[in-house]
C-alpha cells in the first residue's frame, strides 16, 4: 500500500517515529526522516535498508525559519509528499505553579506552532498534486487532563482540535487526515520531558516504563493506516479504558482521576520528583 510512496516522519530520530520508520521501510516506501540529532537519524536510516529510500532532513521543528527550507529539500529530493507524520514532540514533567510561561511557550513551540507551521508548509505540495496524507501523533493526553501535564495536555488538545478541524477542510481535496491518539508507550519521553523550569526530567517514570512496547504499537499504528482509520488510539493501558469514560461519563472520570491523584499526593510520590 506504501510500496514507492514518500512518507515524511518527524521525531524519527527515536521512539515511535524510529519504530514507524521501521514499519514503513518494510513496506517499501521512500522515506524521509526528520528531527534535530542528526547522527540519531542516519543511525535510524541504516535500519531502513528494506526502504526503496531514505534521505535524512535534520531540523527543529521549534525553528520556524527552518520548516520552509527542510520543506524544499524534501521536494527537492524526493518530488512529492504523499504522507507527513508529525510525529516531533516534548512532554511536561511538572505542576501548574511550579512551572515557568517560558517552559509553557517551549512546549507550544514545539507540540503545537512547529506542527502548524509544518502542515501549512506541507498543504499546498498536497493540494497541487490533488492527494496527499497528513497525520500527527497526538495522544490520549489530547483527550483527558492528567496531572503535571497541563502544557502537553493543551497542546495535545490543540493538536486533536487543529487535524480535525482541518480534516473537515480539505476532505474533499482527496487529503486525508489521521489523528493518533496513544497511551503510554516505552520510549524516551518522559526522560526528555520538561521540568517547570524548562530542564530535562531525565528519567523515565512509572508510567512509561509499564507502557506499551514500541514495535507492537508502531505496528498497531501501521494496521490503523492500512485500514484507513482517521483516528488510530493506541495502548494497553488503564488509560485506553479512560478515553471510553471520558467520551460517556466524564464525571466519572474527573472523580476518578482526582482520587487517584490525592492518593499520590499522600504518599508523596509525585511523578516529579
Ligand atoms: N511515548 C508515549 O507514551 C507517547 C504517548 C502519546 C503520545 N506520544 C507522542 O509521540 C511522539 C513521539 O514521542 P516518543 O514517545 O517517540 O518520544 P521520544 O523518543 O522522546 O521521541 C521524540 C522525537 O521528537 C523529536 N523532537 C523533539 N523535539 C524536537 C524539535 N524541537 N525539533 C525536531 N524534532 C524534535 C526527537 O528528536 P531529536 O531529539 O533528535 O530532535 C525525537 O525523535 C510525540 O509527539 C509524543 O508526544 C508519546
Amino acid at each position: 500500500m506504501f510500496k514507492n510512496q514518500v512518507v515524511w516522519i518527524t521525531g524519527a530520530s527515536s521512539g515511535i517515529g524510529e519504530a514507524l520508520a521501521q514499519e514503513f521501510a518494510r513496506e517499501g516506501a521512500r522515506l524521509i526522516l526528520s528531527a534535530r540529532r542528526e547522527e540519531a537519524l542516519a543511525a535510524v536510516a541504516e535500519k531502513c535498508s528494506a526502504a526503496a529510500a531514505v534521505h535524512i532532513v535534520p531540523f527543529d521543528i521549534a525553528e520556524e525559519t527552518a520548516i520552509q527550507p527542510a520543506v524544499d529539500q524534501v521536494v527537492a529530493t524526493a518530488g512529492r509528499i504523499d504522507l507527513l507524520i508529525n510525529n516531533a514532540g516534548i512532554s511536561q514533567r511538572s505542576s501548574t505553579i511550579e512551572t515557568e510561561l517560558s517552559t509553557y511557550r517551549k512546549l507550544f513551540e514545539v507540540d503545537v506552532f512547529g506542527q502548524i507551521a509544518l502542515t501549512k508548509a506541507v498543504l499546498p505540495i498536497m493540494l497541487e498534486q490533488g492527494n496527499g496524507h497528513l497525520a500527527v501523533t497526538a495522544s490520549v493526553a489530547g483527550k483527558i487532563g492528567a496531572p503535571f501535564r497541563t502544557g502537553y495536555c493543551a497542546a495535545k488538545h490543540a493538536m486533536m482540535g487543529f487535524f480535525d478541524s482541518l480534516r473537515t477542510e480539505v476532505a474533499h481535496k482527496s487529503i486525508r487526515v489521521t489523528t493518533i491518539t496513544p497511551g503510554y508507550i516505552r520510549t524516551s519521553i518522559s526522560e526528555n520531558a520538561v521540568r517547570g523550569d524548562g530542564k530535562t526530567f531525565g528519567k523515565t517514570d512509572e508510567a512509561i516504563a509499564g507502557g506499551m512496547e514500541v514495535g507492537p504499537a508502531a505496528e498497531a499504528i501501521m494496521r490503523g493506516f492500512r485500514k484507513g482509520k482517521q483516528e488510530i488510539p493506541v495502548g494497553v493501558g488503564m488509560e485506553m479504558h479512560a478515553l471510553r469514560i471520558k467520551r460517556y461519563f466524564p464525571n466519572l472520570l474527573f472523580k476518578i482521576m482526582n482520587k487517584q491523584y490525592a492518593k499520590v499526593a499522600k504518599s508523596n510520590q509525585l511523578e516529579t520528583q
